[in-house]
Protein backbone atom coordinates (compact mmCIF):
# COMPACT_ATOMS: atom_id res chain seq x y z
CA UNK A 1 0.00 0.00 0.00
CA UNK A 2 1.34 3.40 -0.56
CA UNK A 3 0.95 5.78 1.63
CA UNK A 4 0.50 9.37 1.41
CA UNK A 5 3.72 11.17 2.55
CA UNK A 6 5.64 8.54 0.57
CA UNK A 7 7.88 9.56 -2.26
CA UNK A 8 7.97 7.61 -5.74
CA UNK A 9 10.62 7.18 -7.63
CA UNK A 10 10.18 6.08 -10.81
CA UNK A 11 13.36 5.00 -11.81
CA UNK A 12 13.31 1.37 -13.53
CA UNK A 13 16.18 -1.23 -12.04
CA UNK A 14 16.55 -5.13 -13.10
CA UNK A 15 19.10 -7.45 -11.51
CA UNK A 16 22.02 -7.75 -13.85
CA UNK A 17 25.41 -8.91 -12.34
CA UNK A 18 23.71 -8.76 -9.28
CA UNK A 19 21.74 -11.91 -10.17
CA UNK A 20 25.04 -13.62 -10.83
CA UNK A 21 24.43 -16.30 -7.85
CA UNK A 22 20.91 -15.55 -7.16
CA UNK A 23 19.03 -18.40 -6.24
CA UNK A 24 15.87 -17.61 -8.01
CA UNK A 25 17.03 -16.39 -11.80
CA UNK A 26 16.90 -20.43 -13.23
CA UNK A 27 14.14 -22.14 -10.74
CA UNK A 28 11.52 -19.05 -10.22
CA UNK A 29 8.32 -20.23 -12.03
CA UNK A 30 7.69 -16.66 -12.20
CA UNK A 31 9.58 -14.53 -15.06
CA UNK A 32 9.73 -11.00 -15.22
CA UNK A 33 6.94 -9.98 -17.60
CA UNK A 34 8.12 -6.54 -18.83
CA UNK A 35 7.69 -4.98 -22.25
CA UNK A 36 11.09 -3.27 -21.65
CA UNK A 37 13.88 -5.50 -22.44
CA UNK A 38 15.86 -5.93 -19.21
CA UNK A 39 18.95 -6.70 -21.08
CA UNK A 40 19.31 -3.40 -22.23
CA UNK A 41 18.10 -2.07 -19.03
CA UNK A 42 20.63 -0.27 -16.09
CA UNK A 43 20.97 -2.75 -13.47
CA UNK A 44 21.37 -2.94 -9.98
CA UNK A 45 24.87 -2.25 -9.07
CA UNK A 46 25.04 1.06 -11.99
CA UNK A 47 21.56 2.60 -10.66
CA UNK A 48 23.07 2.09 -6.68
CA UNK A 49 27.04 3.91 -8.41
CA UNK A 50 24.85 6.37 -9.85
CA UNK A 51 22.92 9.49 -9.11
CA UNK A 52 20.02 7.25 -7.86
CA UNK A 53 21.74 6.54 -4.89
CA UNK A 54 19.38 8.55 -3.05
CA UNK A 55 16.66 6.41 -4.03
CA UNK A 56 15.00 4.35 -1.42
CA UNK A 57 12.48 2.18 -3.14
CA UNK A 58 13.38 0.64 -5.90
CA UNK A 59 11.68 -1.44 -7.94
CA UNK A 60 9.51 1.38 -7.87
CA UNK A 61 5.62 0.47 -7.07
CA UNK A 62 5.33 1.84 -10.48
CA UNK A 63 7.44 -0.59 -12.17
CA UNK A 64 6.46 -3.73 -10.54
CA UNK A 65 3.71 -5.18 -12.75
CA UNK A 66 6.84 -5.55 -15.05
CA UNK A 67 7.84 -8.12 -12.97
CA UNK A 68 4.81 -10.07 -11.25
CA UNK A 69 1.06 -9.90 -11.29
CA UNK A 70 -0.83 -9.41 -8.58
CA UNK A 71 -1.40 -12.72 -8.21
CA UNK A 72 1.92 -13.41 -7.46
CA UNK A 73 2.26 -10.56 -4.92
CA UNK A 74 0.16 -13.28 -2.16
CA UNK A 75 1.86 -15.68 -0.39
CA UNK A 76 0.54 -18.40 -0.97
CA UNK A 77 0.97 -20.55 1.76
CA UNK A 78 4.56 -20.11 1.46
CA UNK A 79 6.34 -20.61 4.84
CA UNK A 80 8.38 -17.57 6.37
CA UNK A 81 10.60 -17.63 9.33
CA UNK A 82 10.98 -14.44 11.42
CA UNK A 83 13.49 -14.03 13.48
CA UNK A 84 14.10 -10.95 15.91
CA UNK A 85 17.04 -8.81 17.01
CA UNK A 86 17.23 -6.21 19.57
CA UNK A 87 14.89 -4.00 21.96
CA UNK A 88 11.20 -5.09 23.06
CA UNK A 89 10.24 -1.96 20.15
CA UNK A 90 12.10 -4.66 17.46
CA UNK A 91 9.94 -7.84 19.18
CA UNK A 92 6.32 -5.45 18.88
CA UNK A 93 7.59 -4.84 15.18
CA UNK A 94 7.87 -8.58 14.48
CA UNK A 95 4.57 -9.09 15.48
CA UNK A 96 3.25 -6.01 12.76
CA UNK A 97 5.20 -8.06 10.44
CA UNK A 98 3.82 -11.91 11.38
CA UNK A 99 0.40 -9.98 11.39
CA UNK A 100 0.99 -8.28 7.41
CA UNK A 101 2.46 -11.46 6.18
CA UNK A 102 -0.14 -13.83 7.85
CA UNK A 103 -2.79 -11.96 6.53
CA UNK A 104 -1.27 -12.28 2.66
CA UNK A 105 -1.68 -15.51 2.97
CA UNK A 106 1.87 -16.53 4.29
CA UNK A 107 2.55 -19.48 6.86
CA UNK A 108 5.32 -18.97 9.99
CA UNK A 109 7.73 -21.49 10.64
CA UNK A 110 10.28 -21.93 13.37
CA UNK A 111 12.59 -24.55 10.93
CA UNK A 112 14.79 -22.84 9.00
CA UNK A 113 15.45 -25.64 6.63
CA UNK A 114 11.65 -25.18 5.08
CA UNK A 115 11.50 -21.54 4.70
CA UNK A 116 11.03 -20.27 1.76
CA UNK A 117 12.05 -16.85 3.25
CA UNK A 118 14.21 -15.79 6.34
CA UNK A 119 12.98 -12.50 7.51
CA UNK A 120 15.65 -10.74 10.11
CA UNK A 121 14.81 -7.73 12.63
CA UNK A 122 17.37 -5.49 13.04
CA UNK A 123 19.00 -3.74 15.82
CA UNK A 124 21.65 -0.73 14.68
CA UNK A 125 21.87 0.56 18.46
CA UNK A 126 25.80 -0.13 18.99
CA UNK A 127 28.23 -1.52 16.43
CA UNK A 128 28.21 -5.03 18.40
CA UNK A 129 24.08 -5.61 17.56
CA UNK A 130 25.07 -5.18 13.47
CA UNK A 131 28.09 -7.87 13.94
CA UNK A 132 25.67 -10.24 15.28
CA UNK A 133 23.91 -9.48 11.98
CA UNK A 134 26.53 -10.08 9.76
CA UNK A 135 27.00 -13.28 11.40
CA UNK A 136 23.73 -14.30 11.21
CA UNK A 137 23.54 -13.74 7.57
CA UNK A 138 27.04 -15.23 7.02
CA UNK A 139 25.16 -18.20 8.54
CA UNK A 140 21.86 -18.56 6.64
CA UNK A 141 24.31 -18.19 3.70
CA UNK A 142 26.62 -21.32 4.60
CA UNK A 143 23.29 -23.42 6.21
CA UNK A 144 21.33 -22.63 2.44
CA UNK A 145 19.78 -25.92 1.63
CA UNK A 146 16.95 -24.84 -1.10
CA UNK A 147 16.69 -21.19 -2.98
CA UNK A 148 15.17 -18.89 -0.35
CA UNK A 149 14.67 -15.23 -0.09
CA UNK A 150 16.37 -13.53 3.02
CA UNK A 151 15.45 -10.21 4.16
CA UNK A 152 16.37 -7.49 6.40
CA UNK A 153 14.03 -5.68 7.90
CA UNK A 154 14.25 -2.88 10.40
CA UNK A 155 17.10 -0.18 11.66
CA UNK A 156 20.31 -1.92 10.09
CA UNK A 157 17.94 -2.44 7.47
CA UNK A 158 17.48 1.51 7.15
CA UNK A 159 20.92 2.69 7.97
CA UNK A 160 22.67 0.15 5.72
CA UNK A 161 20.69 -0.16 3.21
CA UNK A 162 21.53 -1.14 -0.37
CA UNK A 163 24.87 -1.94 0.29
CA UNK A 164 23.09 -5.38 2.31
CA UNK A 165 22.20 -6.27 -1.17
CA UNK A 166 25.43 -5.36 -3.05
CA UNK A 167 28.07 -7.12 -0.11
CA UNK A 168 29.52 -9.98 -2.21
CA UNK A 169 28.50 -13.02 -1.61
CA UNK A 170 24.57 -12.42 -2.17
CA UNK A 171 23.97 -12.44 1.25
CA UNK A 172 20.19 -10.70 1.35
CA UNK A 173 17.91 -9.94 -0.97
CA UNK A 174 15.48 -8.08 0.42
CA UNK A 175 15.73 -4.78 2.60
CA UNK A 176 13.13 -3.00 3.88
CA UNK A 177 12.82 0.00 6.81
CA UNK A 178 11.10 0.26 9.73
CA UNK A 179 8.16 2.49 8.15
CA UNK A 180 8.03 -0.12 5.22
CA UNK A 181 6.91 -3.12 6.33
CA UNK A 182 3.59 -2.65 4.12
CA UNK A 183 5.01 -3.13 0.89
CA UNK A 184 7.01 -6.39 2.51
CA UNK A 185 4.61 -9.09 0.18
CA UNK A 186 5.87 -6.91 -2.83
CA UNK A 187 9.19 -6.90 -2.20
CA UNK A 188 9.24 -10.97 -1.01
CA UNK A 189 7.63 -11.44 -4.13
CA UNK A 190 9.82 -9.36 -6.04
CA UNK A 191 12.70 -11.27 -4.66
CA UNK A 192 10.79 -14.80 -5.76
CA UNK A 193 11.38 -13.46 -9.07
CA UNK A 194 14.94 -13.04 -9.19
CA UNK A 195 14.95 -8.69 -8.78
CA UNK A 196 16.93 -7.81 -5.05
CA UNK A 197 14.25 -5.57 -3.78
CA UNK A 198 14.20 -2.71 -1.78
CA UNK A 199 11.76 -0.21 0.29
CA UNK A 200 13.91 2.04 3.34
CA UNK A 201 11.78 4.94 2.51
CA UNK A 202 10.49 6.63 6.33
CA UNK A 203 7.37 7.95 6.68
CA UNK A 204 6.08 11.34 8.69
CA UNK A 205 2.57 9.34 9.27
CA UNK A 206 2.86 5.51 9.27
CA UNK A 207 2.29 4.37 12.96
CA UNK A 208 0.69 0.93 11.95
CA UNK A 209 -2.29 1.86 13.72
CA UNK A 210 -4.80 -0.66 11.55
CA UNK A 211 -2.50 -3.59 11.63
CA UNK A 212 -3.23 -6.36 14.08
CA UNK A 213 0.23 -7.37 15.63
CA UNK A 214 0.13 -11.52 16.06
CA UNK A 215 2.47 -12.05 19.07
CA UNK A 216 4.65 -15.44 19.10
CA UNK A 217 3.16 -16.03 22.47
CA UNK A 218 -0.47 -16.14 22.49
CA UNK A 219 -1.03 -17.34 25.65
CA UNK A 220 1.53 -14.53 27.62
CA UNK A 221 -0.32 -12.58 30.25
CA UNK A 222 1.74 -9.77 29.54
CA UNK A 223 1.95 -7.52 26.26
CA UNK A 224 3.67 -4.85 24.88
CA UNK A 225 1.41 -2.18 22.52
CA UNK A 226 3.51 0.36 20.42
CA UNK A 227 2.01 4.02 20.85
CA UNK A 228 4.38 5.96 19.07
CA UNK A 229 7.32 5.42 16.24
CA UNK A 230 10.43 7.51 15.59
CA UNK A 231 12.53 9.73 18.26
CA UNK A 232 12.83 14.13 17.58
CA UNK A 233 15.30 14.17 20.48
CA UNK A 234 18.61 14.20 18.03
CA UNK A 235 20.71 12.59 21.28
CA UNK A 236 24.04 13.09 19.79
CA UNK A 237 25.05 9.38 20.36
CA UNK A 238 22.14 8.41 19.08
CA UNK A 239 21.40 5.94 15.38
CA UNK A 240 17.46 5.83 16.33
CA UNK A 241 16.62 9.08 14.92
CA UNK A 242 18.01 8.18 11.87
CA UNK A 243 16.82 4.67 11.17
CA UNK A 244 13.50 5.57 13.03
CA UNK A 245 12.30 8.71 11.66
CA UNK A 246 10.66 11.57 13.17
CA UNK A 247 8.26 11.33 16.21
CA UNK A 248 4.95 10.32 15.56
CA UNK A 249 1.77 8.93 17.75
CA UNK A 250 -0.12 6.46 17.15
CA UNK A 251 -4.61 7.64 17.50
CA UNK A 252 -5.37 6.96 20.63
CA UNK A 253 -8.50 5.09 20.04
CA UNK A 254 -6.64 2.26 18.13
CA UNK A 255 -4.23 1.96 21.25
CA UNK A 256 -7.03 1.13 23.43
CA UNK A 257 -8.91 -0.96 20.96
CA UNK A 258 -5.76 -3.34 20.67
CA UNK A 259 -5.73 -3.36 25.02
CA UNK A 260 -9.33 -4.17 25.24
CA UNK A 261 -8.69 -7.08 22.76
CA UNK A 262 -5.32 -8.25 24.25
CA UNK A 263 -7.67 -7.84 27.93
CA UNK A 264 -10.31 -10.45 26.60
CA UNK A 265 -7.28 -12.56 25.56
CA UNK A 266 -6.52 -12.56 29.67
CA UNK A 267 -3.61 -10.36 29.36
CA UNK A 268 -2.73 -8.66 32.58
CA UNK A 269 -0.07 -6.24 32.16
CA UNK A 270 0.67 -3.72 28.93
CA UNK A 271 3.69 -2.02 28.77
CA UNK A 272 2.82 1.60 26.26
CA UNK A 273 6.07 1.43 24.36
CA UNK A 274 7.59 4.09 22.73
CA UNK A 275 11.34 6.00 22.36
CA UNK A 276 10.11 8.80 23.97
CA UNK A 277 6.69 8.18 25.70
CA UNK A 278 5.88 11.57 27.51
CA UNK A 279 5.99 13.75 24.01
CA UNK A 280 3.47 11.50 22.84
CA UNK A 281 0.92 13.91 21.20
CA UNK A 282 -2.93 12.05 19.64
CA UNK A 283 -3.07 14.92 17.39
CA UNK A 284 -5.53 12.73 14.61
CA UNK A 285 -8.47 14.06 14.50
CA UNK A 286 -10.69 13.14 16.86
CA UNK A 287 -8.16 14.81 19.17
CA UNK A 288 -6.85 17.84 17.95
CA UNK A 289 -9.74 19.82 19.30
CA UNK A 290 -9.35 18.25 22.90
CA UNK A 291 -5.50 19.87 23.21
CA UNK A 292 -3.88 20.31 26.31
CA UNK A 293 -0.52 21.64 27.21
CA UNK A 294 0.55 19.04 30.55
CA UNK A 295 2.47 20.86 33.49
CA UNK A 296 6.04 20.35 33.54
CA UNK A 297 7.65 19.44 37.05
CA UNK A 298 8.45 23.38 38.26
CA UNK A 299 12.11 23.83 37.66
CA UNK A 300 12.44 21.55 35.05
CA UNK A 301 13.84 23.77 32.15
CA UNK A 302 14.16 21.86 28.71
CA UNK A 303 15.86 22.92 25.72
CA UNK A 304 13.71 21.17 23.40
CA UNK A 305 10.06 22.85 22.21
CA UNK A 306 7.30 21.10 24.06
CA UNK A 307 4.55 19.53 21.74
CA UNK A 308 1.19 20.82 22.34
CA UNK A 309 -2.35 20.28 20.64
CA UNK A 310 -4.05 16.64 20.54
CA UNK A 311 -4.07 14.47 23.77
CA UNK A 312 -1.03 13.83 25.66
CA UNK A 313 0.76 10.81 27.01
CA UNK A 314 -1.32 11.45 30.90
CA UNK A 315 -4.68 11.70 29.23
CA UNK A 316 -3.67 7.87 26.85
CA UNK A 317 -2.19 6.74 30.11
CA UNK A 318 -5.68 7.95 31.83
CA UNK A 319 -7.94 5.81 29.12
CA UNK A 320 -5.92 2.90 29.17
CA UNK A 321 -5.50 2.78 33.17
CA UNK A 322 -9.17 2.20 32.88
CA UNK A 323 -9.83 -0.36 30.34
CA UNK A 324 -9.94 -2.61 33.37
CA UNK A 325 -8.54 -1.73 36.85
CA UNK A 326 -7.38 -5.79 37.06
CA UNK A 327 -4.20 -5.09 34.55
CA UNK A 328 -1.57 -3.54 35.17
CA UNK A 329 -0.19 -0.78 33.37
CA UNK A 330 3.66 0.39 32.78
CA UNK A 331 5.61 2.52 30.42
CA UNK A 332 8.92 2.53 28.43
CA UNK A 333 10.81 5.08 28.28
CA UNK A 334 10.26 8.84 29.32
CA UNK A 335 12.69 11.07 27.97
CA UNK A 336 13.56 12.86 32.08
CA UNK A 337 13.49 16.11 30.29
CA UNK A 338 9.64 16.30 29.23
CA UNK A 339 8.11 14.43 32.47
CA UNK A 340 5.16 16.27 33.04
CA UNK A 341 3.61 16.43 36.17
CA UNK A 342 0.30 15.26 35.35
CA UNK A 343 1.27 11.62 35.10
CA UNK A 344 3.34 11.39 37.88
CA UNK A 345 -0.10 12.63 40.07
CA UNK A 346 -2.35 10.20 37.81
CA UNK A 347 0.54 6.90 38.58
CA UNK A 348 0.14 8.18 42.66
CA UNK A 349 -3.78 8.32 41.80
CA UNK A 350 -4.22 4.57 40.02
CA UNK A 351 -3.74 1.80 41.85
CA UNK A 352 -3.28 -0.49 38.69
CA UNK A 353 -0.24 1.93 36.82
CA UNK A 354 2.85 0.16 37.96
CA UNK A 355 5.17 2.61 40.60
CA UNK A 356 8.06 1.97 38.30
CA UNK A 357 9.56 4.49 36.29
CA UNK A 358 12.74 4.16 33.84
CA UNK A 359 14.29 7.35 33.82
CA UNK A 360 16.98 6.88 31.44
CA UNK A 361 19.92 9.08 32.86
CA UNK A 362 22.80 8.37 30.49
CA UNK A 363 25.71 10.36 32.67
CA UNK A 364 25.55 12.08 36.08
CA UNK A 365 28.19 14.54 34.68
CA UNK A 366 26.89 17.96 33.43
CA UNK A 367 29.51 18.37 30.45
CA UNK A 368 28.88 14.89 29.69
CA UNK A 369 25.09 15.30 29.40
CA UNK A 370 25.39 18.71 27.45
CA UNK A 371 27.73 16.63 24.98
CA UNK A 372 25.29 14.43 24.69
CA UNK A 373 22.52 16.36 24.35
CA UNK A 374 20.26 15.59 26.72
CA UNK A 375 18.46 18.59 27.34
CA UNK A 376 18.64 18.65 31.38
CA UNK A 377 21.62 18.70 34.13
CA UNK A 378 22.31 16.10 37.02
CA UNK A 379 20.55 18.81 39.22
CA UNK A 380 17.43 18.95 37.30
CA UNK A 381 17.12 15.54 36.64
CA UNK A 382 17.63 14.91 40.81
CA UNK A 383 15.22 17.46 41.44
CA UNK A 384 13.00 15.37 39.36
CA UNK A 385 13.66 12.20 41.17
CA UNK A 386 12.84 13.90 44.82
CA UNK A 387 9.81 15.59 43.33
CA UNK A 388 8.81 12.24 41.87
CA UNK A 389 9.82 10.40 45.11
CA UNK A 390 7.69 12.49 47.28
CA UNK A 391 4.60 12.12 45.47
CA UNK A 392 5.17 8.54 44.83
CA UNK A 393 6.95 7.52 48.00
CA UNK A 394 7.10 3.67 47.02
CA UNK A 395 8.42 4.38 43.60
CA UNK A 396 11.63 2.73 42.43
CA UNK A 397 13.45 3.76 39.24
CA UNK A 398 15.63 1.90 36.21
CA UNK A 399 18.19 4.03 34.38
CA UNK A 400 20.10 3.50 31.54
CA UNK A 401 23.99 4.50 31.38
CA UNK A 402 26.40 5.05 28.56
CA UNK A 403 30.10 4.95 30.30
CA UNK A 404 33.23 6.55 27.83
CA UNK A 405 31.29 8.96 25.85
CA UNK A 406 33.10 11.10 23.45
CA UNK A 407 35.01 13.56 26.17
CA UNK A 408 34.23 11.69 29.34
CA UNK A 409 37.14 12.25 31.84
CA UNK A 410 37.77 10.28 35.08
CA UNK A 411 35.89 12.94 36.79
CA UNK A 412 33.19 12.67 34.34
CA UNK A 413 32.82 8.99 34.97
CA UNK A 414 33.22 9.08 38.67
CA UNK A 415 29.97 11.31 38.99
CA UNK A 416 28.04 9.23 37.43
CA UNK A 417 28.49 6.36 39.75
CA UNK A 418 27.95 9.08 42.38
CA UNK A 419 24.77 9.64 40.45
CA UNK A 420 23.91 5.68 40.90
CA UNK A 421 24.96 5.28 44.49
CA UNK A 422 22.20 8.51 45.17
CA UNK A 423 19.12 7.56 43.23
CA UNK A 424 19.59 3.97 44.40
CA UNK A 425 17.83 2.31 41.08
CA UNK A 426 16.30 -0.89 40.96
CA UNK A 427 18.03 -1.78 37.66
CA UNK A 428 20.14 -0.43 35.11
CA UNK A 429 21.60 -0.96 31.79
CA UNK A 430 24.50 0.02 31.15
CA UNK A 431 26.42 0.32 27.73
CA UNK A 432 29.60 1.05 26.82
CA UNK A 433 29.73 3.89 23.96
CA UNK A 434 29.85 2.80 20.52
CA UNK A 435 30.07 5.51 18.11
CA UNK A 436 27.49 5.36 15.38
CA UNK A 437 28.17 6.66 11.92
CA UNK A 438 26.04 9.59 11.02
CA UNK A 439 25.15 10.74 14.58
CA UNK A 440 25.60 14.34 15.61
CA UNK A 441 28.74 13.00 17.75
CA UNK A 442 30.08 11.19 14.63
CA UNK A 443 30.24 14.51 13.01
CA UNK A 444 31.01 16.98 15.48
CA UNK A 445 32.82 15.13 18.59
CA UNK A 446 35.94 13.03 18.90
CA UNK A 447 35.61 8.94 20.25
CA UNK A 448 38.48 9.76 22.30
CA UNK A 449 38.15 7.04 25.31
CA UNK A 450 40.29 4.17 24.70
CA UNK A 451 38.21 0.53 24.37
CA UNK A 452 39.65 -0.80 27.51
CA UNK A 453 38.87 2.76 30.07
CA UNK A 454 35.37 2.24 28.21
CA UNK A 455 35.79 -1.26 29.31
CA UNK A 456 36.74 -0.66 32.84
CA UNK A 457 34.11 2.15 33.54
CA UNK A 458 31.11 -0.19 32.02
CA UNK A 459 32.38 -2.76 34.46
CA UNK A 460 32.42 -0.52 37.19
CA UNK A 461 29.42 1.02 36.59
CA UNK A 462 27.11 -2.52 36.61
CA UNK A 463 29.26 -3.35 39.66
CA UNK A 464 28.15 -1.07 41.50
CA UNK A 465 24.61 -1.18 40.14
CA UNK A 466 24.58 -4.77 41.26
CA UNK A 467 25.81 -2.99 45.09
CA UNK A 468 22.71 -1.41 45.34
CA UNK A 469 19.83 -3.95 43.59
CA UNK A 470 21.66 -6.47 46.24
CA UNK A 471 21.07 -4.09 49.17
CA UNK A 472 17.99 -3.01 48.14
CA UNK A 473 16.63 -7.03 47.22
CA UNK A 474 17.97 -7.72 50.78
CA UNK A 475 15.97 -5.11 52.04
CA UNK A 476 13.06 -6.23 51.26
CA UNK A 477 13.25 -9.80 52.99
CA UNK A 478 10.56 -10.21 55.14
CA UNK A 479 8.49 -8.38 53.49
CA UNK A 480 4.87 -9.24 51.35
CA UNK A 481 4.71 -8.06 47.56
CA UNK A 482 2.11 -9.00 45.18
CA UNK A 483 3.52 -10.65 42.36
CA UNK A 484 2.02 -11.07 38.77
CA UNK A 485 2.90 -14.71 37.79
CA UNK A 486 4.48 -15.06 34.30
CA UNK A 487 5.35 -18.30 34.21
CA UNK A 488 7.51 -21.44 35.51
CA UNK A 489 10.80 -20.38 36.75
CA UNK A 490 13.98 -22.23 35.19
CA UNK A 491 14.57 -23.45 38.49
CA UNK A 492 12.52 -26.19 38.90
CA UNK A 493 8.97 -27.73 37.61
CA UNK A 494 7.21 -26.59 41.37
CA UNK A 495 8.74 -22.91 41.36
CA UNK A 496 6.51 -20.09 39.34
CA UNK A 497 8.13 -16.92 38.85
CA UNK A 498 6.61 -13.40 38.45
CA UNK A 499 7.88 -9.73 38.82
CA UNK A 500 5.90 -7.35 41.90
CA UNK A 501 5.00 -3.76 40.65
CA UNK A 502 8.07 -1.98 40.72
CA UNK A 503 9.65 -5.00 38.35
CA UNK A 504 11.77 -7.27 40.36
CA UNK A 505 11.39 -10.88 39.60
CA UNK A 506 10.37 -12.95 42.73
CA UNK A 507 10.82 -17.05 42.46
CA UNK A 508 7.81 -18.87 44.56
CA UNK A 509 7.97 -22.65 45.16
CA UNK A 510 4.43 -23.57 44.94
CA UNK A 511 4.32 -26.74 46.75
CA UNK A 512 0.66 -27.73 46.76
CA UNK A 513 -0.93 -24.42 46.01
CA UNK A 514 -2.22 -24.07 42.88
CA UNK A 515 -0.62 -21.11 41.42
CA UNK A 516 -1.48 -20.38 37.52
CA UNK A 517 0.35 -18.04 35.08
CA UNK A 518 -2.05 -14.71 35.43
CA UNK A 519 -2.78 -14.82 39.17
CA UNK A 520 -2.10 -12.09 41.45
CA UNK A 521 0.12 -13.94 44.36
CA UNK A 522 0.84 -12.30 47.49
CA UNK A 523 4.43 -13.94 48.53
CA UNK A 524 6.90 -13.42 51.47
CA UNK A 525 9.65 -12.19 50.34
CA UNK A 526 12.73 -14.97 51.43
CA UNK A 527 15.80 -14.24 50.17
CA UNK A 528 17.26 -12.11 47.23
CA UNK A 529 20.27 -12.06 44.77
CA UNK A 530 20.89 -8.87 43.06
CA UNK A 531 18.99 -10.16 39.98
CA UNK A 532 15.62 -11.34 41.53
CA UNK A 533 14.29 -12.55 45.01
CA UNK A 534 12.81 -16.07 46.12
CA UNK A 535 9.29 -15.82 48.33
CA UNK A 536 6.87 -18.05 49.54
CA UNK A 537 3.31 -18.25 48.35
CA UNK A 538 1.18 -16.77 51.21
CA UNK A 539 -2.11 -16.33 49.18
CA UNK A 540 -3.57 -15.43 45.19
CA UNK A 541 -4.54 -12.36 45.51
CA UNK A 542 -5.93 -9.31 43.36
CA UNK A 543 -4.85 -5.57 42.33
CA UNK A 544 -8.28 -4.45 44.47
CA UNK A 545 -7.57 -6.92 47.18
CA UNK A 546 -4.11 -6.77 48.05
CA UNK A 547 -4.68 -2.24 47.82
CA UNK A 548 -7.09 -2.94 50.50
CA UNK A 549 -5.67 -4.81 52.89
CA UNK A 550 -2.94 -2.56 52.91
CA UNK A 551 -5.00 0.56 53.86
N1 LIG B 1 26.46 3.62 22.31
C1 LIG B 1 26.14 3.03 23.49
N2 LIG B 1 24.88 3.00 23.99
C2 LIG B 1 23.92 3.62 23.29
N3 LIG B 1 22.61 3.78 23.52
C3 LIG B 1 22.06 4.46 22.50
N4 LIG B 1 23.01 4.76 21.59
C4 LIG B 1 24.18 4.24 22.06
C5 LIG B 1 25.52 4.24 21.58
N5 LIG B 1 25.84 4.82 20.43
C6 LIG B 1 21.94 3.28 24.73
C7 LIG B 1 21.28 4.42 25.52
C8 LIG B 1 19.82 4.21 25.27
C9 LIG B 1 19.76 2.71 25.12
C10 LIG B 1 18.54 2.19 24.46
O1 LIG B 1 20.91 2.39 24.37
O2 LIG B 1 21.59 4.23 26.89
O3 LIG B 1 19.00 4.69 26.32
FE1 LIG C 1 17.96 7.80 21.06
FE2 LIG C 1 17.70 9.89 22.71
FE3 LIG C 1 15.65 9.20 21.06
FE4 LIG C 1 16.30 7.62 23.15
S1 LIG C 1 15.54 9.72 23.29
S2 LIG C 1 15.88 6.96 21.02
S3 LIG C 1 18.51 7.84 23.27
S4 LIG C 1 17.68 9.96 20.44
Amino acid sequence: MLRRNTRLFATFIKLSADRTCCHNAATSPVQPKSKLDIKDGPGLSHFLKDSHRKNKIFPAHADTHAYISTEELKGDGKKVMLTTFGCQMNVNDMELVRGLLLENGYVETKDESEADAVLIMTCSIRDGAEEKIWNRLKHLKRNQRKQRTVAVLGCMAERVKSTLLTTPGNLCQVVAGPDSYRDLPRLLALSRSGTKAMNVQLSFEETYADVTPVRVDASSKTAFVSIMRGCDNMCTYCIVPFTRGRERSRPIDSIIDEVRRLRDEGVKQITLLGQNVNSYRDTSESSISLGVHSKMVDGFSTVYGQKSGGRSFATLLDHVSRVDDEMRIRFTSPHPKDFPNDVIHLIKQRNNICNQIHLPAQSGDDGVLEAMGRGYTRDTYLSLVNHIRNTIPHVSFTSDFIGGFCGEREEAHQNTLSLMRQVEYSYCFVFPYSMREGTRAHRKLVDDVPEEVKSRRHKELTTLFREITLKKNLSRVGTKELVLIEGRAKRGENCMSGRTDGGIVVHIDREEKKIDIGDYVVAKITGATSQSMSGEFVSVSSLREYEHDLN
